[in-house]
């Protein structure tokens, strides 16, 4: 009895913690696992090989997971390429957000809320470039502070609105801030702008008035 008892306990209690190489024994798998295919992968039913299936031929793309409207509508809408792309059909940076993007006060809320989101982690509150990831050691770049030296996008080289919408998209040069196309929509994305162009106005025009305040 006593060495059951002994071999019971130390089987349940005696290796919790530990880990092991080799798999569990499953009574129930739980369905911890998944038959499937993964990208890129071989899969010997088709001619090819390939598990990955190209479009039926002859059709054609229309929306996407973020704007799904599209892919039933008879009459799709997909904008201007300005609009889709913050350039102009001859490369240009369009310079004000597209009239496409319907600018008002909901367009507003909707950047507020994407930025704080999306930005303010990196760039702050206030987008002066010290969100809580400026403390240990990223350089966010200062989007609206023009009292802080360094890389303010007015003064040092005036950022159209359309490259802002690039950056948005496509994510900085140096991809250390990554594009979020995949994540929002063409007005999601102008929406930041617009609240962008709201925070460098309200920070610059709360540090600007300081400034004054000294010179008198
Ligand atoms: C992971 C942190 C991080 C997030 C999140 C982030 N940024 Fe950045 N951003 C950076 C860094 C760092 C730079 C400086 C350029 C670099 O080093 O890549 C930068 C640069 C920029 C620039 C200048 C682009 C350039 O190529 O120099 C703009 C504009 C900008 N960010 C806007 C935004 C907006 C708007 C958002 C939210 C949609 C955002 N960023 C989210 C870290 C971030």
């Amino acid at each position: 009895m006593f060495i059951v008892l002994v071999g019971t306990l130390v089987s349940i209690l005696g290796f919790r913690g530990k880990t092991a190489k080799s798999p569990p024994l499953e009574v129930f798998p739980d369905m911890d696992r998944q038959a499937k295919y993964k990208p890129q992968v071989v899969n010997d039913f088709y001619a090819d090989n390939r598990a990955d299936r190209l479009p039926v031929q002859g059709t054609a793309l229309r929306g996407n997971g973020l704007n799904l409207e599209n892919v039933f509508s008879p009459t799709p809408i997909f904008g201007s390429v300005e609009f889709r792309t913050g350039k102009t059909s001859d490369g240009q940076w369009v310079l004000n957000i597209p009239k496409e993007a319907d600018i008002d006060l909901s367009l507003m809320r909707m950047g507020q809320e994407g930025y704080d989101i999306h930005c303010a982690i990196c760039h702050g509150k206030y987008g002066n470039g010290l969100g809580v990831t400026s403390q240990f050691g990223l350089a966010p770049r200062n989007l609206s502070d023009p009292s802080q030296s360094g890389s303010y996008l007015e003064s040092a080289a005036p950022w159209p609105d359309g490259q802002i919408y690039n950056a948005i998209t496509h994510g900085s040069a140096s991809q250390i801030m990554l594009g979020l196309k995949d994540k929002l929509n063409p007005r999601e994305r102008w929406a930041i702008v617009l609240y962008l162009r709201a925070l460098q106005s309200y920070v610059g025009g709360a540090t600007n008035s300081e400034e004054k305040g000294k010179d008198s």
